[in-house]
């Protein structure tokens, strides 16, 4: 939810400060500040806005000179996004400044203990309870006033400190909140996660809950919660700076949407040899495990529970085990009834959306096997699981998750297949049917892209609808749904997903003259029973877009504008399907001036309940 950056080096801290925080703005971006250490002083400017607030108040950072400093970019949680409430949070002798992720749940005890021992309160946030424990702390040992700190939050951090007293010095710390450590020669860095990090580094170190490290231009070292020296490997990022960057294209969603192909490649393709599908390293244990399988769960939010929702409908197609998809927030709060004949599937992009990490811990506390679908390498959620399988669809910038969504999907359909081979379900020819029809999905998500101008053309036609309707059944119902939250979280025009056939149930009360309709038509099986439904909008005098496959011809009879997708096995139509329509959300967001990357609200992974 919100993004911290540290460095301490050789170069001006404050330019490199600013930067990481442009990198990390999808995080959070309401307001920004940053703390620099210089000659045994602090010096922080904090500015509620994007970046560019910051930037212009500290002259490109010019205003803090000095080598070692900490930043962050927010997304406000307790207190409104001003000045005053920004990070970094100081300490009243301005001796300790602070960057935090997460939420301290004991805040207000903590609040109350401080103002009783005279602290001075200047925010509305929970982070400032941590700047003033480390000033009581505070002996003259630094190390010792983080672990003693550290001891009296309960709730979730990633916190960066920074300290007059020790020039060159940073603390950082990690308790359920994303935190990576970057390693560079004569200089060193953290940040919440590596697009912060990979233009100076790929070295990184991933912290674990509890731990904390010093870091200064020549050294980095981690320490337990019992504040003993922990030794962790170095791993490398594997993908470029320009992964991160925009490639020429005007928005990060746009460049992620014409990315699907090769992420859907390189989530499927080392998946399937020799015509087989293989799910890693963990492929014999895993059929060990899934062996005394008798329901599933898939849990998940937002978009990925949308995924969840299309992979339920293959799997329990395919393998016939009972799957139930809920929310993570869901989930976790209504004594679910899972054990250990129970396999948790959590769909996560960012590995560390707070309620699916918290399901997770609720399924494993009650016997369940945790299989996670993820995409950021080690990430909590990664860490956290009993089986990992990554979708690698490299970095996603844009906060409305697209390639993310897809490789999801692409991996669920690998799992589908594989789990209905291992209980013997499928002939060789429907099972080389649907690993072909898979190999396949990079080429048909081209096609689908490739309807990228007419997509442009219907945006255009469409864009001043307020509020409009995605209906479908069975698979094209799920998809739907991600095709409505698409177009609500960039455009903010108002739509809702509903299984069509419901719609006559009370809803289609709504429809109206001109109310737009987007009917999704995929589904061979039910196409007839899907035609019925359009016609029945469009009696109400419904303006219907249908989505169809390009044996859907009989819809234009019905429809007033048709998207013909290249669609293979009717179990395999989500992807393909929902392209044109994450492009149709694109370019009315686009036509109506909106933050495609930084929608209002919205941060990339919500870190907090
Ligand atoms: C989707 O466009 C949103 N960004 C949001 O719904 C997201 O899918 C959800 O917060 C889950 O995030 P995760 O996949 O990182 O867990």
């Amino acid at each position: 939810m919100c993004g911290i950056v540290g460095y301490t080096g050789r170069q001006d801290a404050a330019p490199l400060l600013l930067e990481g925080l442009r990198k990390l703005e999808y995080r959070g971006y309401d307001s920004a500040g940053i703390a620099v250490e210089n000659d045994g002083r602090l010096r922080m400017v904090k500015a509620s806005g994007h970046i560019d607030r910051l930037e212009e108040k500290t002259h490109g950072g010019a205003d803090l000179p000095g080598c070692c400093g900490i930043g962050h970019t927010r997304w406000a949680t307790h207190g409104a996004p001003t000045d005053v409430n920004a990070h970094p949070h100081m300490s009243n002798d301005g001796k300790f400044a602070i960057v935090h992720n997460g939420i301290i749940e004991n805040y207000s005890a903590l609040r109350e203990e401080l103002r009783g021992k005279g602290f001075v309160f200047q925010s509305e946030t929970d982070t400032e309870v941590i700047v003033h424990l480390l000033d009581m702390y505070y002996q003259g040992d630094l190390k010792e006033a983080v672990m003693r700190t550290a001891a009296r939050l309960e709730g979730s951090y990633a916190l960066g400190v920074v300290c007059a007293d020790v020039p060159g010095t940073l603390c950082a710390i990690k308790m359920a909140s994303p935190l990576i450590l970057g390693v560079g020669i004569g200089e060193n860095y953290f940040a919440s996660d590596v697009t912060a990090l990979v233009s100076h580094t790929k070295n990184v170190i991933y912290l674990e809950d509890g731990e904390f490290a010093e870091l200064t231009p020549e050294s980095i070292t981690v320490y337990d919660v019992a504040g003993r020296p922990v030794s962790h490997s170095i791993s490398r990022i594997v993908w470029d700076v320009e992964a991160a960057e925009k490639g020429g294209y005007d928005h990060f969603m746009l460049k992620e949407i014409m990315e699907q192909p090769r992420a859907m490649k390189a989530a499927i393709e080392p998946r399937i040899r020799s015509g087989r599908i293989v799910l890693d390293d963990f492929d014999d244990a895993f059929k060990v495990c899934f062996d005394d399988v008798h329901r599933i769960v898939i849990t998940a939010c937002g978009s990925a529970y949308h995924a969840g929702c299309v992979g339920r409908t293959m799997i329990e197609a395919l393998c016939r085990t009972p799957v139930e998809v809920d929310v993570a927030s869901e989930l976790r709060y209504r004594d679910p009834i899972i054990d250990d004949h129970t396999l948790l599937i959590a769909v996560s992009q960012s590995g560390e959306t707070a309620d699916t990490i918290a399901a997770i811990r609720e399924g494993k506390n009650r016997g369940a096997k945790v299989l996670a679908i993820v995409n950021v390498v080690g990430s909590t959620i990664a860490k956290l699981s009993d089986y990992v399988l990554y979708t690698w669809a490299g970095p996603e910038i844009a906060v409305a998750t697209t390639k993310g969504y897809t490789t999801q999907i692409a991996v669920l359909s690998l799992l589908a297949v594989w789990m209905a081979d291992r209980r013997g379900l499928l002939t060789p020819e429907r099972y080389s049917e649907l690993t072909g029809g898979i190999l396949d999905l990079p080429e048909r998500t081209q096609r689908a892209i490739d309807l990228n101008p007419q997509v442009a053309y219907l945006a255009e036609r469409y864009r001043d609808n307020t509020s409009l309707f995605f209906i479908g059944r069975n698979l094209d119902y799920a998809v739907c749904l991600e095709a409505s939250l698409k177009l609500k979280e960039i455009s903010y025009i108002h739509s809702e997903a509903y299984a069509a056939d419901e719609l006559k149930h009370g809803t289609i009360a709504l429809i109206d003259e001109g109310r737009l309709v987007v009917a999704l038509a995929c589904c061979e099986a039910l196409f007839d029973k899907t035609m019925s439904n359009i016609k029945e909008v469009k009696a109400r005098g419904a303006k219907v877009l249908a989505v169809t496959h390009e044996g859907g011809r009989r819809v234009f009879a019905e429809a007033d504008d048709v998207l013909f997708v290249p669609v293979t096995d009717p179990l395999l139509a989500a992807i393909p399907e929902i392209v044109p329509l994450q492009l149709f959300a694109y370019y009315v967001a686009r036509a109506n001036g909106c933050d495609i990357d930084k929608p209002r609200n919205l941060a990339k992974s919500v870190t907090v309940e």
